[in-house]
């Protein structure tokens, strides 16, 4: 039986709209992706040059819905591209994700992780009816732990070499949230 496609609705919080992307995003993530910090603990290196970056985001605009779908975070008022959030490895038997988020570092440390994944898990558990949401951390990531706690994330025992960047392996820290666990009252 054919499945129903999957939403890719905008997502409105107070201060941000999470919404798909557009040609116009790009330059902005190539801001993120060719950061050095902000790919400090990504799976791989900074972006050389914005060529890569568009077609990353082709490649996720193009990506299969129901396992991956990633949302640009603009500014509700501008409409300006203040980064991205997904889920990827979606399984609908187990209905586990894993999902991701980037932050320009212009912007960081304002609460936009927090209002955008936020966001990003009221769909993952509403919309997508998914029981479990993992993200899987590097140790030295003290901003992601800490964005992962606030929103109720559970630490789980490290993942040894589980994320391999370039010819090195590096351990991570899994992190997961169910459906029924609570965000930290803020
Ligand atoms: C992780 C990231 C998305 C956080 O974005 P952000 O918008 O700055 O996060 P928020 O402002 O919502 O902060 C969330 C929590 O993390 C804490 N935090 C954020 N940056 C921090 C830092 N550099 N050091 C320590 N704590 C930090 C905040 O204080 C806040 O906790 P609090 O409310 O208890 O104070 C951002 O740092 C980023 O894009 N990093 C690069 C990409 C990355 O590593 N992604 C995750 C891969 S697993």
């Amino acid at each position: 039986m054919p499945q129903p496609p999957i939403p890719h609705p905008t997502l409105a919080t107070p201060r941000l709209r999470l919404r798909p992307f557009r040609a116009g995003d790009t330059d902005a993530m190539h801001e993120c992706y060719a950061d050095p910090g902000a790919m400090r603990f990504w799976n791989h290196g900074p972006h050389a040059n914005r060529h890569e970056t568009a077609r990353e985001l082709r490649r996720c605009a193009t990506a299969t819905p129901s396992r991956h779908r990633f949302w640009a975070v603009a500014d509700a008022a501008s409409d300006r591209c203040l980064g991205m959030v997904n889920y990827h490895n979606a399984n609908p038997h187990s209905r586990t994700a894993d999902i991701g988020y980037l932050i320009h570092p212009a912007y960081h440390r304002q609460g936009i992780a927090t209002e955008s994944v936020a966001a990003l898990l009221d769909f993952c558990f509403a919309v997508r009816d998914l029981r479990r949401i993992r993200a899987f951390i590097d140790p030295d990531n003290t901003a992601s732990r800490s964005l992962a706690e606030k929103l109720g994330f559970r630490c789980q025992p490290p993942q040894r070499e589980n994320l391999r960047v370039d010819s090195h392996w590096r351990d991570d820290m899994l992190y997961a949230r169910l459906k029924t666990d609570h965000a930290r009252p803020s």
